[in-house]
């Protein structure tokens, strides 16, 4: 969906955002006669208006995307027309305070818009690239389809298990036991690796088996002292599969670390709204009170 977001109806709401401008420009370049240009002159009023009826409007998009019944235009629609009249804001709001930016509660409300905006591009970036980085990640599956081919992975390697030694059994399932997938938001974003492994049966420690490197190196090491020709054959089939494991967690992983990049835009881009309109109503507020 977002591919042709930029390019929606022939890029009506490019245009649309074009002519805008020019509109806002003739107008902001009317003033200077009687009093120089500010928000308070009639085309300042204007301006300030109409920026903050767009400001409602773009806000509107978050309750559109969530009303599936709503008959009033596409989210496809919706989103491109927001990308556009959002970064025509930049302009407005900077023509209705004629530039004119300060230390006040005034400015508070500009500069709470510029980072909606500027973690908005961050979003419409994240939304552009990263699917299609998902979907190389996947190359043809499914964060779904490699999440049950684990659990399989897993059984199959808890039976195998069953015809090696006690410690080394102890290893594998401690291996398993503590394979890290997810965690918190920031650590999805790192996509660092957890996973842990207990070394010692006497003992409670946990080490790193990050990238399931530690339980790979040892089952290696294992394989030429193999008690006999089953425990030989169990080894061989379990270090393949270990293998196999270590790249199911690098795609898992991997999508995890997608998801969470674009998901983590949005707790800038929310709250900074919720705290522009609130700054905006007060902007309001003190200028019709002392103006
Ligand atoms: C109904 C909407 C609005 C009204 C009635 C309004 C009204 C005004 C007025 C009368 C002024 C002149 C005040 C002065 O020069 O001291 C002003 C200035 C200003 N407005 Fe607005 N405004 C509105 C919307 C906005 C919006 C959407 C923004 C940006 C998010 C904004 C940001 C500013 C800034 C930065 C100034 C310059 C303050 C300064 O001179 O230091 N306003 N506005
Ligand atoms: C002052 C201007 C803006 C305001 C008040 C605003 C506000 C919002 C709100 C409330 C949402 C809904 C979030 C949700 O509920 O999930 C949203 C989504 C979004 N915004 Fe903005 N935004 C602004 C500017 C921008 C700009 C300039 C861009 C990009 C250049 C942008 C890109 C997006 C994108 C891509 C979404 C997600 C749409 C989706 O998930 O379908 N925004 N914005």
């Amino acid at each position: 969906m977002y591919q042709n977001l930029l390019k929606y109806k022939n890029y009506r709401y490019l245009n649309l955002s074009i002519i805008i401008i020019i509109t806002s420009l003739v107008i902001y370049l009317t003033q200077g006669t009687e009093q120089p240009a500010n928000g308070g002159t009639w085309q300042g009023y204007t301006l300030g208006g109409f920026a903050a009826f767009l400001i409602l409007l773009l806000t509107y998009l978050g309750i559109r995307k969530r009303s599936y019944s709503s008959r009033m235009g596409t989210v496809e629609g919706w989103t491109s027309a927001h990308v556009f009249l959002g970064t025509s804001l930049l302009l407005i709001a900077s023509l209705h305070a004629a530039f004119q930016v300060g230390w006040n509660v005034h400015t508070l409300a500009y500069v709470l818009m510029i980072a909606v905006i500027l973690s908005g591009f961050y979003g419409l970036f994240a939304y552009l690239h990263y699917p299609q980085v998902m979907s190389k990640n996947n190359s043809g599956g499914s964060q779904n389809k490699w999440l049950q081919e684990l659990a399989q992975l897993d059984e199959e390697l808890k039976n195998l298990s069953s015809s090696c030694r006690a410690d080394i059994r102890l290893l594998i399932l401690s291996a398993i036991q503590n394979t890290k997938i997810s965690g918190s938001l920031f650590s999805q974003l790192r996509g660092k690796d957890s996973s842990k492994i207990k070394i010692q049966s006497s003992s409670d420690k946990l080490v790193s088996n990050k990238n399931q490197q530690r339980i790979i190196s040892f089952l290696a090491s294992a394989l030429p002292s193999s008690i006999n020709h089953i425990e030989a054959a169990a080894l061989d089939e379990i270090l393949s599969k270990f293998s196999r494991r270590q790249r199911l967690l690098k795609i898992i992983k991997r999508n995890l670390q997608i998801k969470a990049y674009l998901r983590i835009w949005l707790l800038f881009h929310i709250p900074l709204t919720i705290a522009l309109l609130a700054a905006l109503i007060v902007h309001i507020l003190v200028v019709f009170i002392y103006w």
